[in-house]
């Protein structure tokens, strides 16, 4: 009975002494957090409870084992971590500064994602490969960037700092600083804060169904006013 206690005794310790430690290390990603959620009511509520933050923890420790040349050991706490929290983050993945992925399930970080600082990811993003060929084959994310709900940004392609990906976007080209695109695939709607008309805006518009349909109506609408 006795034992049984100073081992409970001394998982509690081992546990206080790591909230600790996290709220230490990982304070500007805690604050972060609580600014980003409307909902997070407290430094400790988000400490305990986010899923977000506990991937991250677990990533940067993942990313030292792998820098280490330990990809076993650095996947197997991949892994683990993607079974408890829903969400995968490749350990040779690069990630910025008060990084935060709000609700997170779903979510996957392929290995050469490169994420600046102040990003924020909401549930089910993708940041994914194209292909099957190595080498620099996912993202690179921006600083200040915001990927919205269900998000796909797919292949070697640079999402510019202060961008918007609107929520269930799928993005395989570039976008430029200050934007906002949506749709699949996905194209620049608003820059520096104006709103872009798709059908008069000739450098961003990236979908070529839409230019087709919007072609075809224009005709439609010459052959009626004849
Ligand atoms: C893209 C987004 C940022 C809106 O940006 P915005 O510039 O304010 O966009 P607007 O509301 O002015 O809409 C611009 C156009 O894009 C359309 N649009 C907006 N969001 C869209 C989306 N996700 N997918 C497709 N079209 C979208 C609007 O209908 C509008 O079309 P219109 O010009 O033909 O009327 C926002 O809609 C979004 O998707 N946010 C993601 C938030 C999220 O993931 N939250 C998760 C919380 S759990």
């Amino acid at each position: 009975m006795t034992c049984v206690m100073g081992i409970l005794l001394i998982l509690v310790a081992l546990f206080i002494i790591k909230l600790i430690l996290v709220s230490i290390f990982f304070y500007a990603d805690i604050r972060a957090a609580q600014k980003k959620d409307p909902a997070a009511k407290s430094f400790v509520e988000v400490l305990l409870l986010y899923q977000g933050l506990h991937a991250l923890v677990s990533y940067r420790i993942a990313h030292f084992l792998y820098k280490s040349h330990l990809f076993f050991l650095a996947r197997l706490l991949s892994q683990a971590t993607r079974f408890t929290t829903g969400i995968e983050i490749h350990p040779g993945a690069k990630i910025g500064k008060r990084f935060f992925i709000d609700h997170g399930m779903g979510v996957v970080i392929g290995e050469t994602s490169i994420i600046g600082d102040d990003v924020l990811l909401y549930q089910g993003v993708t940041l994914g490969g194209t292909g099957l060929a190595k080498g620099k084959r996912h993202p690179t994310i921006g600083n200040n960037v915001v990927v919205g709900t269900g998000a796909k940004v797919l292949g070697d392609i640079t999402i510019g700092d202060n961008s918007y990906i609107g929520a269930n976007a799928v993005v395989i080209k570039d976008v430029p600083a200050n934007s906002t695109v949506v749709g699949v695939p996905g194209r620049v709607t608003r820059q520096d804060g104006k709103k872009i008309d798709v059908s008069l805006d000739h450098i961003h518009t990236l979908d070529p169904i839409m230019q087709n349909i919007e072609e075809l109506e224009k005709r439609i609408k010459n052959l009626e006013n004849k």
